[in-house]
């Protein structure tokens, strides 16, 4: 699959089919999970993958029960018929005080791998900022070490069911050239060299 598709494909269903997933193919998801940018290289990740019926109800009760009242619609039952759940945790001396980068990264190699081999992923945090209990509850649940810190929860499956429509935000409605809110682009070339020489009057402005 082309890569501007596969990106395209990833979208979060949560109903699944109910077909496992092959070890190789895991083992791919997690080799390009391993592929992400970490601070210093530091690589701090490790991936908990979680088959077991019992811990994954244990999870969903977790989520459930520190669920914000705005978002209690949202249940997190749903998990439960997933194939599987993988969890990043990160090493917090490893990852140089940005474990929440160095998690999410990974795990967004993960969701467009996944997305590429035609299986569906939700992306749902495992940790609440001021709320230290659900990542304590979940690293407890999972035996994470202490200087561990879970970072992201995801149910891998193959969808049973096509994506929800989804409006996207369209490109010029985002995109700023040079400062917030400008959009006009003003620049069109910048010239090493003028750069180099520290002059301004090199550069062609239209
Ligand atoms: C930081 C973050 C937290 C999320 N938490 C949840 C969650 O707790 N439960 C859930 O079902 N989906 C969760 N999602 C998935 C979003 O609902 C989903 O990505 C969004 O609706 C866009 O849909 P799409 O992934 O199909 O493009 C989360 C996504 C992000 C980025």
């Amino acid at each position: 699959m082309e890569f501007e598709q596969a990106v395209k494909n990833r979208r979060s269903i949560r109903r699944f089919l109910d077909r496992d997933v092959p070890d190789e193919l895991l083992t791919s998801l997690i080799d390009c999970a391993l592929m992400a940018p970490s601070s210093m290289n530091g690589q701090p990740w490790n991936f908990i993958v979680i088959r077991d019926n019992e811990t994954k109800a244990r999870l969903a009760a977790v989520k459930n029960r520190y669920c914000p009242e705005d978002k209690k619609d949202y249940s997190a039952d749903f998990i439960m018929e997933a194939p599987l759940l993988i969890l990043t945790c990160v090493n917090r001396k490893l990852a140089f005080d940005r474990g929440i980068e160095n998690g999410v990264l990974a795990t967004a190699h993960l969701l467009l791998a996944a997305a590429n081999s035609g299986l569906t992923t939700v992306y749902m945090s495992a940790h609440t900022p001021g709320m230290p209990e659900v990542a304590a509850e979940i690293r407890s649940i999972l035996e994470i070490p202490q200087d561990f810190d879970p970072i992201t929860l995801v149910p891998v499956g193959y969808p049973a069911e096509p994506p929800a429509a989804k409006t996207l935000k369209h490109v010029e409605e985002v995109l700023f050239h040079e400062a917030f809110g400008r959009k006009e682009r003003l620049i069109q070339k910048q010239h090493r060299s003028s750069l180099q020489a520290g002059s301004k009057r090199c550069l062609q402005v239209s």
